[in-house]
């Protein structure tokens, strides 16, 4: 099913594209109404989705002879112009539905699919299939949008750019969106990771070196800002970087040149710069472990990946998203119920998308059933709960961190700390005697009815910490 979608607002067209790929369309887009009408004439699509305020005309008033040719085509309005006449004309050009702007994407993705009408059933194959070709970050909330409208912004420039955030929350995948949808997508995305090649040798990884440089240099290597020309070099980890390395690049992006070691002749460099770090890079300046003016020169565009407790609202779609990704590496396929998608949601995933991605993964393979519900989750989050795996080694600390990161509502506190006291203790103790209530109630030294009832509130299965044979 294709789409051709008409919005000139690229930040917007980005989010709506993802979104109708998500869902197995193939978008085609653009961004003018001339544009529109060359792409109709040589092509037939199921549906058109348009903006209204476009640079060279308005997308309702010149809609008339659109309808007269493809008179069968759904067309759906998207508009800022939130006024009663935008919504009047946009009805009464027969448009399948209008959306006004701020709208819900999931909405507008729903809309689109019932303006196509496809059965979900007959697509779901094929919605596998594309989701995974689908634009690589996946995520809707309002966090994650800021990161995209930046993303937008520096697609058409060489500007350096600095991506910041926690460890695990997409940093590289942003450096290759970056480079996949910018004007150097034709040249080469060439990634170092500072941090893990040895000082002695980063100079030469970085810029190369000529034959007989050095013991072993036995033949002439051509570095990492050589092999991007054209492309992009993301440098991984910068505030790992040795601080003579960090002088030699400082160098090289003054200068747009550089030397291979063991060298004369000074190379003009042709490659857009990405940086990433998870550390806090003003504090270094501060102790003296990271170069001011190197700072300044990498930090032109920072785009800050929010970490994943700030946007909670993406959990359900990335948890779906990586298991078609399981299922396309051959893990058994399952689909997660929406108690589960939102059971997830409340987890704090202190190792961001990494960790639920691993997961997810971990879950692809253990589940038993095709539907995922909290029951087949639970005794896997209990493994990555307990206090010793976060590396908290007494309640009181955990208790303040805690106090900090989930701070519950005012008023409820006091439960929703006993709540989250217990699951860990029940899990514990559950996992002890291999599910066995009876004799975790006589551990407990509890009632049986009320660890039962208390299990029950807090979603526990016991089964899962049966012993399997
Ligand atoms: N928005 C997203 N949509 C889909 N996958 C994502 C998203 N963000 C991260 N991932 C996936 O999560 C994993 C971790 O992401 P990535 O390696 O980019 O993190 P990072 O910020 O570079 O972490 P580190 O600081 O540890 O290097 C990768 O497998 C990546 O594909
Ligand atoms: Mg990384």
């Amino acid at each position: 099913m294709s789409i051709l979608l008409v919005e000139d607002d690229e930040s917007i067209a980005i989010v709506i594209t993802a979104a109708l790929e998500a869902e197995g369309f193939a978008v085609t887009r653009c961004g003018t109404i001339g544009e529109r009408d060359r792409l109709l004439a040589s092509q037939r699509y199921d549906a058109l989705v348009s903006d209204v305020m476009l640079p060279d005309g308005d997308g309702i008033a010149t809609l008339e002879a659109v309808r007269t040719q493809h008179p069968a085509m759904p067309v759906i309005i998207l508009s800022a112009q939130n006024t009663l006449d935008t919504a009047v004309r946009a009805s009464g050009t027969g448009a399948f539905e209008y959306f006004p702007k701020p709208f819900d994407i999931d909405e507008l993705a729903r809309t689109v699919r019932q303006a196509v009408g496809t059965g979900a059933a007959a697509t779901a194959e094929a919605e596998d299939d594309t989701a995974s070709q689908a634009l690589p970050l996946v995520g809707r909330s309002a966090p994650m949008q800021a990161v995209y409208r930046m993303i937008t912004r520096v697609l058409r420039n060489d500007l350096t750019v600095l991506v910041l955030g926690e460890s695990g929350t997409g940093k590289e995948l942003v450096a290759e969106a970056i480079h996949q949808l910018g004007h150097r997508s034709t040249g080469p995305f060439v990634a170092v990771n500072t941090a893990a090649i040895p000082a002695e040798l980063i100079e030469s990884e970085l810029f190369g070196h000529e034959k007989g440089a050095f013991t072993g240099a036995v033949a002439r290597h051509i570095g990492k800002f050589e092999q991007a020309e054209g492309g992009t070099l993301f440098l991984d980890e910068i505030g790992d970087m040795p601080m003579q390395a960090q002088t030699r690049l400082l160098r090289a992006l003054q200068s747009g040149s550089i030397r291979r070691v063991g060298g004369r002749e000074e190379v003009r460099i042709d490659t857009r710069i990405v940086a990433a770090t998870n550390r806090d890079l003003e504090p270094m300046i501060a102790a003296g472990q990271f170069r001011e003016d190197l700072y300044y020169r990498i930090n032109v565009v920072p785009i800050h990946l929010p970490s994943l407790r700030e946007r909670p609202d993406d959990i359900d779609a990335l948890a779906r998203h990586f298991l078609q990704l399981a299922a396309s590496e051959g893990l058994p396929r399952h689909r997660l119920s929406d108690a589960a998608a939102a059971l997830l949601a409340r987890q704090p995933w202190r190792g961001n998308v990494r960790e639920l991605k691993n997961f997810i993964f971990r879950l692809a393979l253990l589940a038993r059933e095709e539907q995922i519900d909290p029951a087949s989750i639970q005794p896997l989050l209990e493994q990555i709960r307990t206090p010793e795996a976060e590396g908290i080694a007494d309640l009181d600390a955990a208790v303040a961190g805690w106090l900090g990161e989930n701070r519950p509502l005012p008023g409820a506190i006091y439960d929703s700390a006993l709540a989250a006291f217990e699951r860990p203790l029940f899990a514990a103790v559950l996992k002890e005697t291999g599910g066995n209530q009876l004799r975790a109630a006589q551990l407990l030294g509890i009632n049986r009815n009320t660890l039962r009832k208390r299990l029950g509130e807090l979603t526990i299965d016991p089964e899962g910490f049966a012993h399997r044979s």
